[in-house]
């Protein structure tokens, strides 16, 4: 295993196979969509494999597929089974915004898929319509029953946001009430495509924590797994369990094991950093899997401490979560 500067180990790898998503959530990107990249400039599916590869040897041993929303590329469930055939990896899992998934369910879990989240942030159909500016609700709860149904561990995601669905609060973290899934929510991260800063975080972690204790005053802090984004907790008598991500407050860098490869081949070693490696430039020039091997090692050595600490080396932050793959 691999450890970094600050004497983390790095398994996890966050692999973006694309930056196109069918759905335009404002704090992901503006309504007419991003630039999107021309295809030759993406990885393609042979050189993600072989990243895979060499990162598996140096110790990586979960994968995370992100996009933009990974089924909008073609070709992904090919993908899922060649990434089964690694070796070294123990979890492969997927974050989807579920509106394509239903199909692909059984499948994922065929061959192998254990665990996949859910990007899903209000239960309200008029509002998933004017968060996600797309009609697309009924889709998603589709695949949520389909992944329950499975037996696919599944996590909710939803980003909390001022003013938009902090009523549904208690109606999401209320589903794992009667089934088990991980409702978590996410503190909004300032990575919308636009450039946008806020000031003020007006809904902090422990603000998040304070609103649904007021509805569920018996709310136990559960014991955090290793590694975990998000701080846990529980319902008494609830099947699943809430989470709280402090992405924006960044509490649990001091146990980051991740690192990340956007869909055009850049390697980020903090999601906060501008990216530290072309790794498709390596590729392209006929790189052998040992200087593969030694520009990974080099980068993991130069990791930041924190975000913050990555957000200062750079000038401003214009990038889209689709393009980072969250
Ligand atoms: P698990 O593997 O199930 O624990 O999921 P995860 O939290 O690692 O991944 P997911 O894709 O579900 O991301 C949930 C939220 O956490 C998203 O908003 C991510 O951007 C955010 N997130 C994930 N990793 C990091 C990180 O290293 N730093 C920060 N600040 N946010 C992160
Ligand atoms: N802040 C916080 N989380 C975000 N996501 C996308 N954009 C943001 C943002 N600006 C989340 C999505 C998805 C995960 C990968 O990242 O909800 O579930
Ligand atoms: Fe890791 Fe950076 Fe996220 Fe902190 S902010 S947990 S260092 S990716």
């Amino acid at each position: 295993m691999i450890f970094d500067n600050h004497n983390r180990p790095i398994t996890y790898l966050r692999l973006a196979v694309t930056d196109r998503c069918n759905l335009r959530c404002f704090y992901c990107m503006p309504e007419e969509g991003i630039k999107y990249l021309p295809k030759q400039q993406l990885l393609t599916y042979e050189e993600m494999e072989r990243l895979v590869r060499v990162l598996a040897r140096l110790g990586v041993s979960k994968v995370r597929i992100t996009g933009g929303e990974p089924f909008v590329r073609a070709g992904l469930m090919d993908f899922m089974h060649r990434l089964a055939t690694v070796d070294g990896l123990t979890d492969i899992s997927m974050t989807t915004n579920g509106v394509l998934t239903a199909p692909h369910v059984t499948a994922l879990a065929q061959l192998g898929v254990k665990a996949v989240n859910l990007s899903l942030d209000t239960l309200d159909r008029e509002r998933f319509h004017k968060i996600t500016r797309r009609d697309e609700l009924p889709a998603v709860l589709h695949t949520l029953d389909a992944l329950l149904e499975a037996g696919i561990q599944t996590k909710i995601n939803a980003v909390v946001m001022d003013g938009q669905n902090t009523q549904d609060l208690v109606p999401l973290a209320d589903l794992a009430r009667t089934r088990p899934v991980d409702v978590r929510f996410i503190e909004e991260m300032p990575f919308n495509g636009e450039g946008s800063h806020y000031p003020v975080l007006h809904w902090t972690h422990r603000r998040i924590v304070d609103e649904l204790r007021a509805h569920y005053p018996d709310l136990q802090k559960l014991p955090d797994p290793p590694f975990s984004t998000s701080a846990n907790y529980q319902v008494p008598g609830h099947q699943g369990t809430i989470g709280i991500i402090a992405a924006f407050s960044r509490t649990f860098c001091g146990t980051c094991n991740r690192i990340r490869l956007t869909a055009q081949g850049t390697l980020k070693t903090c999601l906060y950093d501008d990216g530290v490696l072309d790794v498709r430039a390596l590729l392209r020039r006929g790189d052998s899997d040992d200087e593969l091997t030694a520009a990974f090692l080099r980068a993991f050595a130069h990791r930041p401490a924190t975000g913050f600490e990555a957000e200062q080396k750079r000038d401003t932050i214009i990038e889209s979560m689709a393009t980072i793959g969250g």
